[in-house]
């Protein structure tokens, strides 16, 4: 792998939790333990790749439409990840942080969130963004009031708004935006996963299952993306 190459920050649609458990015959909140493991697992050997941001999409804002058991049972094993991680920050270089919108999540979910951000804010290794009750349409409305309220109370006029402001209100700034998506279980779609920043990302689609996932798929996603010729509208001899 060419390091120079290798993206900075690479985002992933973690999808086919619950294609796993039922080709097991197993309930699909099992699929969904199974790709946390999964994750934890990745997170770890991905250390030393040169990779800096990774941002996984956990929960949508669409995701709500499943079983009252389903999601309860997402919530919980997101409350026992992010306090395992708690519990290991302090030997751990891991920055984690969140997007999506936390308040509808439950109160100790946001306390336990918050109080990981924090703890782990200055930490030097991978940056690890959780996306929860996250929706690109969501985030970009919430950004959009946001700036509203600045034009309201004066601090904005309407020509100050460019596409590097509205970059700076989402939940994900100043991370940079993702050179590339990797998306599991074979579906052809974003799924309102960082619309507005992927704008230009590579798109990497596998057929593994989520919990399936190893750090050599990832590698290979890397590899796929290293061999790509990035355009951006242009041509080639244009190419920066
Ligand atoms: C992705 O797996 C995890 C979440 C959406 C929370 P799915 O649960 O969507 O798995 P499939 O797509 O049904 O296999
Ligand atoms: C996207 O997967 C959301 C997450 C991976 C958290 P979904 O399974 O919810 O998306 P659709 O239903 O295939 O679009
Ligand atoms: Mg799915």
């Amino acid at each position: 792998m060419a390091e120079k190459q290798v993206p900075e920050h690479i985002g992933i649609i973690m999808d086919g939790n619950g294609r796993w458990a039922k080709k097991r015959l197993l309930p699909r909140v099992m699929g969904h333990s199974q790709g946390a493991k999964a994750l934890d697992n990745l997170l770890n050997s991905a250390k030393g790749l040169g990779v800096k941001h990774i941002t996984v999409y956990a929960f949508s804002t669409e995701n709500w439409k499943r079983a009252e058991d389903e999601v309860s049972g997402i919530m919980g094993i997101l409350r026992e990840y992010i306090n395992k991680y708690f519990r290991e920050y302090a030997d751990s270089d891991f920055r984690v942080d969140s997007i999506g919108d936390l308040s509808r999540l439950s109160p100790d979910l946001q306390r336990d969130i918050a109080q990981l951000k924090e703890a782990s804010k200055d930490k030097t290794g991978i940056h690890l963004t959780i996306a929860m009750n996250y929706g690109g349409r969501d985030e970009i409305k919430r950004a959009v009031r946001k700036i509203a309220e600045e034009v309201k109370a004066g601090i904005l006029q309407p020509e100050d708004i460019t596409e590097e402001l509205i970059s700076a209100h989402l939940d994900s700034a100043p991370t940079p935006d993702p050179e590339l998506i990797i998306r599991t279980s074979g579906e052809l779609r974003t799924s309102n996963f960082l619309i507005w920043q992927g704008a230009y990302a590579e798109y990497y689609i596998t057929d593994k299952l989520w919990p399936d996932f190893t750090i050599d798929d990832f590698k290979l996603a890397i590899d796929s993306y290293c061999k790509r010729d990035r355009r951006f509208g242009g041509r080639n001899e244009e190419k920066k």
